[in-house]
This record gives structure tokens, C-alpha cells and sequence, in this order.
């Protein structure tokens, strides 16, 4: 049984709908991530789960109880539901010292001295800023405030964990190694966490499972391979890891391969399912890391295709560079140490490192 079931989750503004019939479930001391472009409904979410918003429909339930039941009018409050929220701005009231500030919603919880003295002990180790635990917020660093965030949130040892964009006021550095941190800390405690973020890779390396996002409905769940390698729309293709997309037409279909013909001609085979028809028009993805220069002697066979393009854009990124080949007037970009002049080349796209999607006009 999930500890946590979302069920029709909708949240109707006058003016334009937030959450459109979010359906999601989270099991006990797993780490799900909602991941979606900006105004998507993250937050959104993650508030109606925490019980600070009251959606407009949809039912929300922690193991057996009913959180939120839009048409049986159950509401229950924000501090009954005992979830802890970081924000992403770490909220830390400024007159207080770390301890002071870990130790506060235990007070308003009325917890008893020794314990309390134990308890904020107890988060400050996990956080590691015993150390620093005298000091007020203005005296830490970003990452050292979103620590004593954390800590404060652990303290009343929260049922769930909800974590809005918690890692986006560090720097690039600190927000990696907070990355690692924060997965071992969630790991070693075995809390049901549910994450917001709108960075595809922080979303990959930590989750066990993703909930995309766009528009305030769910695009696809799965876990970070299955989104990765088997993205369900064009959007998430790009969204997740970038792509690049060829617009072309099947020729033949069969064996799990479907023979395409670009609008120059060219052809390529990829890997497809029955769900393609010959005649058709399709967009097909092609990461950027599955395309190579190829090397004189390269043959296309069943597993890899040779295209002939035009280098049109170079950008040096420091260890490669980044060139944009047109091929058919459409842009495949792909990364290589080389440096290759604004001219004719060969590239190699393998048959499996494409997935075709309907035609679905330009995006
Ligand atoms: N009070 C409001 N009235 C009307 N629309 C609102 C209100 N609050 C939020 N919205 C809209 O609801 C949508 C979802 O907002 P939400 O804050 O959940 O997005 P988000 O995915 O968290 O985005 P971000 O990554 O920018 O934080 C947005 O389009 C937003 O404009
Ligand atoms: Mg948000």
C-alpha cells in the first residue's frame, strides 16, 4: 500500500487551472521528485499535500486517513498533517540563533525540556552545524542556513518530507555536494520525501522515482532510467536530458525497425514498435550523446546510420565543443573534442538511440 495517494488532484484559479487530475502515488521511504518547467504546478502541489492550500478537487490520503476529500468536504489542517516543508527560501527567523531556530517548533509543540534539549541535538548532528549552533542566520553561509532548514524541519520528525526547490540558492559546487548530502541523510533516516525541482539532473540523481510535470497535469511517472531512456512525449524528451529532433516520413516498417526517409532523401533505420505505420510522418529524438563524427570506413548497417550534414554552429564548452549539424534543414546538436570547420561531415546515429513519436507539428 503507498503511504501517500494523490488521486484527481485539481486546483481551478478564476483565471486558469493549476492542477489539472494529478494522480500520483509515493511509497513508504521512497524519494519521488516533481519535476516540470516553471508554472506547472509543483509548488501547487506540494502545498496541497502540506495542507497550507486547499485544492479544488481530488483526494489526498497518508496511509489510512483522508487528508483532503474535495466532494466529501474533508480539510484537515496544516499542523495535523505533521508534514515538514523546506521552502525554498530557507525562512530562517533572523533573531534567533541555529539552536533557537531548530529548537522553536518544538516549543510551540510544547515538548518538554529534556527532550527538547535531545531532539535539537540530535538534528543539529545529522546536519552536522553542532559547531555553529550559537551563530545567527546572517553569520552562515547559503548552504549552511538550508542545513539548520533542514534540521528544523527533521526536529518534529516529520511524516512526510516536502522539499520546494530546496538547493537552488547555492551555488553550483555547494548544490552538488548538498545533492549527496541530502539523499544520505534521506536514505539513513528512510523518509517518505517528495521533492520539487525544475533541474533534470538533481531530479535523475536523486530520486527513485520522477512525476514530470507541465501545464498542472503529469506527463509521465517512472523512474529516472525509464523517463530518461524511454521518454513518453517529445516534450520530456527535451525537457530531460535534451534531444534533438528530426521531422521524417516511415517507409517500411518490420523486425522492430522502422526505415525512415528524411525530407533530402536520406534515410536511417530506427528501432520502433508497432505503434508505427508505413506513410506516416514522425518526429524522431535523437539524444546528443548518441551522435558521433563518423570515422572514414564507417558503414551503416541494422544498428547504426550514416547522415551527411553541414556544420553550421560551433561553441567551444572548455573540454568539447558543441556544433549544431543541418541535415534536411533541421539542427541535430552533438558534443566531440574535434575541431571540425564549418563544413561537410558525417555523423553516426545508432538505430536504438532514437525514439519516434507521432508527428505532432513544430514545437
Ligand atoms: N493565486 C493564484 N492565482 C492565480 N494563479 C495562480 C495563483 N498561484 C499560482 N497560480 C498559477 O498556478 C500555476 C502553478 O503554479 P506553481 O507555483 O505551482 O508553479 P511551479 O511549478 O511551482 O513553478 P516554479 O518552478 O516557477 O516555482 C502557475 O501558472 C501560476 O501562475
Ligand atoms: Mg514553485
Amino acid at each position: 500500500m503507498p503511504r501517500l495517494s494523490i488521486q484527481n488532484l485539481t486546483k481551478q484559479y478564476a483565471s486558469a487551472k493549476a492542477l489539472d487530475r494529478v494522480c500520483f502515488d509515493v511509497a513508504d521511504g521512497e524519494f519521488v521528485t516533481l519535476l516540470g518547467p516553471s508554472g506547472c504546478g509543483k509548488s501547487t502541489t506540494l502545498f496541497a499535500i502540506a495542507g497550507l492550500d486547499k485544492p479544488t478537487g481530488g483526494v489526498i490520503s497518508l496511509d489510512d486517513r483522508v487528508l483532503f476529500d474535495g466532494e466529501r468536504g474533508v480539510f484537515v489542517s496544516a499542523e495535523a498533517r505533521n508534514c515538514g516543508l523546506v521552502f525554498q527560501s530557507y525562512a530562517l527567523w533572523p533573531h534567533m540563533t541555529v539552536r533557537q531556530n531548530v529548537a522553536f517548533p518544538l516549543q510551540i509543540r510544547g515538548v518538554a525540556r529534556k527532550e527538547l534539549n535531545e531532539r535539537v541535538e540530535q538534528s543539529l548532528a545529522l546536519v552536522e552545524m553542532q559547531a555553529l549552533a550559537e551563530r545567527y542566520p546572517h553569520e552562515l553561509s547559503g548552504g549552511q542556513q538550508q542545513r539548520v532548514a533542514l534540521a528544523r524541519t527533521l526536529v518534529y520528525r516529520p511524516s512526510l518530507l516536502l522539499l520546494d526547490e530546496p538547493l537552488s540558492n547555492l551555488d553550483a559546487k555547494l548544490r552538488l555536494r548538498a545533492r549527496g548530502w541530502l539523499k544520505q541523510l534521506q536514505t539513513q533516516l528512510g523518509l517518505t520525501t517528495i521533492f520539487v525541482t525544475h533541474d533534470q539532473t538533481e531530479a535523475l540523481s536523486l530520486s527513485d522515482r520522477i512525476v514530470v510535470m507541465d501545464g498542472g497535469r503529469i506527463m509521465q511517472v517512472g523512474t529516472p532510467q525509464e523517463v530518461y531512456r524511454d521518454p513518453a512525449t517529445p516534450f520530456i524528451a527535451d525537457f530531460i536530458g535534451g534531444s534533438n529532433f528530426l521531422t521524417a516520413r516511415v517507409v517500411t516498417v518490420g523486425e522492430g525497425l522502422a526505415h525512415i526517409a528524411l525530407p533530402d532523401g536520406q534515410t536511417l533505420r530506427v528501432t520502433a514498435g508497432p505503434e508505427v505505420a508505413a506513410g506516416e510522418q514522425v518526429t524522431i529524438a535523437v539524444r546528443p550523446e548518441a551522435v558521433c563524427l563518423a570515422r572514414n570506413g564507417t558503414f551503416p548497417d541494422s544498428n547504426v546510420n550514416l547522415l551527411r550534414g553541414r556544420i553550421v554552429e560551433r561553441e567551444f564548452l572548455g573540454p568539447r565543443y558543441l556544433y549544431a549539424v543541418s541535415i534536411a534543414n533541421q539542427l541535430v546538436r552533438f558534443e566531440t573534442v574535434e575541431t571540425l570547420s564549418n563544413d561537410d561531415t558525417m555523423i553516426t546515429v545508432p538505430s536504438d538511440s532514437c525514439t519516434v513519436f507521432a508527428f505532432r507539428g513544430a514545437s
